[in-house]
């Protein structure tokens, strides 16, 4: 992008708020205030070893799984950008076993901000791409205070979502129901500058990602369609698959944005009481809105998933977003299979 023309974050927001008047103040400065951790972040993740942040912190999530020392410095970083602004209400992360209200001391806003602000935390300490994913919603009715059902809306109903992959390069990519937009950050000037407008995943794919490891625990149609995938152009498809598995849902999520493919995280018989691995608020709701503004689907193999009414903080969910014709497909296979 021509240097004279670039476009800043808070341009960008100023210039949507302007051009479709749905912008309000508080959720702009959201956007910039969580654009800012992620910053900071970023900046943690870069130094590596040499900022003490690789391996793990001794300590356990809600979710009994051992933290990083990432992922609890990406949590506090992100908690403490948000508390002063007056924007928001309460904050619910994969890291807090609860809600986190803003303490007294400070305003309360309306929004309610959700995050996993670690994303693919097995792939910190070997310098693969990780990332942050967070979704916003708007507290409704006028009870005072905040509970936890507060925060049990649909994703249909989010106000804004998005996602930063720390990467070769540090991406911020966002939605606030308006199309994708995608902003780089430039280290020198310290500022996320946009990069790509109207991003669109494309309605086919020959690019499936899936952990292939668990395939013996699959249901039926995840088998079946995977293993037509597999068969390449002398089976069902008539085509040839490639394969690729990051591990970390930003990475996938945003090789799917950037040139297509098919993202599948679903039940398995490991665990058979829990619906998935993946986080319905924080992982799946936000990849959700965002693969639906730039034209692809998402659902749980039965369901689109921004309709589920979320029943828990922690609810997992299966996963299946990505190019529109294969979502739609994996969808039909798990409908015919009853
Ligand atoms: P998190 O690091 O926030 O716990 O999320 C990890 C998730 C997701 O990023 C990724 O798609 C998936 O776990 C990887 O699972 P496998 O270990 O089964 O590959
Ligand atoms: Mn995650
Ligand atoms: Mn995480």
């Amino acid at each position: 992008m021509n240097s004279v023309r670039r476009v800043s974050l808070t341009q960008y927001l100023v210039e949507q708020q302007r051009a479709h008047g749905r912008i309000p103040g508080e959720l702009r400065l959201l956007i910039e205030v969580v654009a800012r951790a992620c910053k900071h972040i970023a900046i943690a993740v870069n130094k590596g070893a040499l900022g003490d942040v690789l391996g793990s912190a001794a300590t356990e999530n809600v979710q009994g799984e051992v933290q990083k020392k990432l992922d609890v410095i990406a949590n506090e970083v992100l908690v403490e950008a948000n508390q002063w602004g007056g924007h928001l209400a309460a904050m619910a992360s994969e890291e807090m076993d609860s809600i986190h209200l803003v303490p007294d001391r400070y305003p309360q806003g309306e929004y309610l901000l959700l995050f996993d602000p670690l994303d693919g935390s097995s792939n910190i300490d070997v310098n693969v791409s990780i990332g942050t994913i967070f979704s916003v919603l708007r507290k409704v009715g006028h009870a005072r205070g905040v509970t936890e059902e507060d925060f049990l809306q649909p994703g249909r109903q989010q106000a804004g979502a998005g996602y930063c992959v720390y990467g070769p390069q540090s991406t911020l990519v966002l939605t606030l129901g308006n199309g994708v937009a995608l902003f780089t950050l430039d280290r020198e000037t310290g500022s996320w500058v946009l990069t790509q407008d109207g991003a669109r995943i494309p309605e086919d794919t020959r690019e499936f990602a899936i952990n292939m490891s668990n395939l013996r625990h699959w249901a039926p149609p995840v088998r079946r369609y995977i293993d037509e995938c597999l068969a390449g152009r002398e089976g069902a498809r008539g085509k040839d698959f490639n394969m690729r598995w990051v591990a970390s849902m930003v990475a996938d999520v945003h090789r799917i944005l950037t040139r297509g493919g098919v993202f599948l995280y679903p039940w398995d018989r490991r665990e058979p009481d829990k619906p998935g691995k993946l986080r319905l608020m924080y992982e799946a709701n936000p990849m959700a809105f965002i693969v639906e503004q730039a034209g692809g689907r998402a659902t749980d193999g039965r369901r689109r998933i921004l309709d589920i009414v979320p029943t828990r903080l922690h609810e997992r969910v299966a996963v299946v977003l990505g190019s529109s014709n294969e979502v739609r497909r994996v969808t039909e296979y798990h409908q015919q299979a009853g």
